[in-house]
């Protein structure tokens, strides 16, 4: 999914991400705190989620406020994560500038020694974020073009459903 996020200066900002789990409360991403999106989060927590499948021809977007799920439960999602993807997130620098290519290979290296000496290692800034809506807009693509748009708002804990034009 596409998780678009508003930096300090209102600046939009969109990356692609893991949908880690959805339920009733809403929809679960995760990442470092520390990362640009992470930053952007701690200053404005509204973000938008869109969801494209070419094959059926539908895009959900998803208007809605992030919130921190906390220590135990983003633990736990990174601790389920595969060992390189772990040993990448400790070096904890994602999206800072790389000089050099080869210095990833060495500072990986270096994570999954750590982790082979300890496996319940976990990167404090990881976190689990959950995305609670707003606003959904389900657009189903048609032949004839005459795509359909259902939109749900939250208005007063109620969800009011209507038709947008294509
Ligand atoms: C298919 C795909 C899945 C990704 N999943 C994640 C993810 O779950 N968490 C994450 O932090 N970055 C993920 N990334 C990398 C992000 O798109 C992005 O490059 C990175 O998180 C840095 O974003 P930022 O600088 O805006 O914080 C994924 C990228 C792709 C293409």
């Amino acid at each position: 999914m596409t998780l678009s996020t508003i930096d300090a200066n209102g600046f939009p900002d969109a990356r692609v991400l893991i949908l880690k789990d959805i339920d009733e409360e809403g929809w679960y991403f995760a990442s470092s705190s520390n990362s640009n999106k992470g930053e952007h989060l701690e200053i404005n927590p509204h973000v938008a989620l869109t969801f494209y499948w070419s094959l059926v021809g539908r895009q959900v977007r998803i208007r809605g406020k992030a919130c921190d799920m906390g220590k135990n439960l983003s633990a736990g999602d990174f601790l389920d994560r595969g060992k390189v993807p772990r040993a990448i997130a400790l070096i904890g620098k994602q999206s800072s500038i790389l000089e050099d290519l080869h210095e990833v290979d060495e500072a990986v290296e270096k994570q999954l020694n750590r982790i082979d000496e300890h496996p319940d290692l976990v990167f404090p800034p990881w976190t689990l974020y959950r995305a609670a809506a707003k606003e959904v807009e389900f657009w189903q693509a048609q032949e004839d073009r005459k795509h359909i748009r259902l939109k749900y708002k939250l208005e007063g804990g109620k969800w009011i459903k209507s038709l947008l034009w294509p």
